[in-house]
């Protein structure tokens, strides 16, 4: 490339939340090299500021350059609102590179769209499979990893799961976990966060939650044993359950967010920011979750985590890290043996270690011949 050669776009596509820990360290680092020009394009999916902003403003990034402002929707609408608000933006602004990461509507909208107009899509996270395709994921995961020229995994079992689908092994690159970046990115300022302390909690003495999916919240009678299962063991371990508007809408409908309100050893909150939310996980004696990030992070953490799903397409957490798959009913149990002392800590996996956006770059230059 010659000096007068202007610089490659680069599209980084976010979305929701989990998103914005994925794209922000890679923006950072895309923003270094002058060969390139990162832009950031916000499809909208999610829009409430302590869903979307909070995480602009923690991770220090800047406004989307583009924004979709596609919304919340049936998965058709929102896949579809998307995909025809995307191609416009293809069509008039031609970027050289696409950057789809995670597995929500919008990762797998936008990298049909420039797959279709001939844009190389790269897909961030690619190979996980729960092979669970009750779960919208994981066919948004099938559907990206199918169509994306280039596929940068987190973990080996990611590389296995696509070189077991038949797709080629120079497709494949294991960069690793870009979600670790950013909590190594803005360490310093979770730890000198009083989140915690404002709340009144000591170290190693609560627990977390975050509940999202809908085969967690969606069903009434799901939601209620959860909800008196989170009630029963906050008597052992205090909670805070930080509610997702999907699970606060739930309570709501279904009648029970008075009882966990009523709860004296459970607090909830708003969604919290990112740097507040991470001051809450890094001092927590174990985290209950159904969260796909909320997994690794407490893996490499070495936090207990409490895994409400009967299968995860993080497999790594379980063989090497902190987390157990667990089902409402053995909550209670799992917490005691938290308690007592009975939970292994765990490893942090290979290349969890803060360098994947250095090594997206390193992988990048090369497809892109710099
Ligand atoms: C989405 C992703 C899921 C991801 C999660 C992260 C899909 C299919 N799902 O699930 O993979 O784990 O984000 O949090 O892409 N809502 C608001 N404000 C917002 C956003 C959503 O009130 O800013 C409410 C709306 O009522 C909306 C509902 O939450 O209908 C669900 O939002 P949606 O983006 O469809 O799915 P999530 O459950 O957030
Ligand atoms: N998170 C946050 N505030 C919260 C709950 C979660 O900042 O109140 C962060 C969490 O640290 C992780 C990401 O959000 O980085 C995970 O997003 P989410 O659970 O919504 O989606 P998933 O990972 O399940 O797709």
């Amino acid at each position: 490339m010659t000096t007068s050669t202007p610089p490659l776009v680069i599209h980084l596509i976010a979305a929701a939340r989990p998103n914005f820990m994925k794209i922000a360290p890679l923006y950072h680092a895309l923003s270094r090299e002058s060969w390139c020009e990162p832009k950031l394009v916000h499809t909208g999916q999610h829009y409430d500021p302590n869903m979307s902003d909070a995480f602009f403003r923690d991770l220090n990034m800047p406004q989307p350059h583009i924004h979709l402002g596609v919304g919340s929707g049936t998965h058709a609408e929102q896949t579809g609102g998307v995909m025809i608000a995307y191609e416009k933006v293809c069509m008039t602004q031609k970027p050289d590179w696409i950057i789809v990461v995670g597995d929500v509507n919008s990762t797998a909208a936008c990298a049909m769209v420039g797959t279709k107009l001939w844009i190389p899509v790269i897909h961030l996270e690619a190979g996980l499979r729960s092979r669970d395709r009750h779960m919208p994921e994981e066919i948004n995961r099938l559907v990206t990893d199918a169509i994306s020229d280039v596929l940068w995994t987190p973990s080996p079992d990611a590389d296995e799961n696509l070189l077991a689908e038949g797709v080629s092994a120079h497709r494949i690159e294991r960069v690793g976990n870009i979600m670790i970046d950013s909590y190594v990115m803005v360490r310093p300022q979770i730890e000198a966060d009083q989140t915690r302390v404002n709340i009144g909690l000591e170290a190693g003495k609560y627990g977390i939650v975050t509940l999202h999916r809908p085969s967690n919240v969606d069903d009434p009678a799901v939601l209620k044993t959860l909800v008196d299962q989170l009630i029963h063991i906050s008597a052992k371990l205090p909670l805070v359950f930080a509610v997702h508007p999907r699970t606060r809408k739930r309570l709501q409908e279904f009648g029970l967010l008075n009882q966990l309100e009523q709860a004296n050893a459970i607090q909830l909150t708003e969604p919290l920011g990112y740097i507040q939310f991470m001051n809450l996980v890094s001092s927590a004696k174990a985290v209950v979750t159904d969260s796909g990030g909320v997994q690794e992070e407490s893996t490499y953490l070495g936090i207990p985590c409490l895994t409400l799903r009967e299968n995860t397409e993080r497999p790594i957490t379980l063989t090497e890290g902190s987390n157990r798959l667990v089902t409402p009913d053995s909550l209670a149990k799992n917490i005691d043996e938290v308690l007592n002392g009975k939970w292994v800590t765990g490893k942090r996996p290979e290349h969890w270690d803060g360098n994947t956006a250095s090594r997206c770059v390193a992988a990048l230059k090369k497809l892109a011949k710099i």
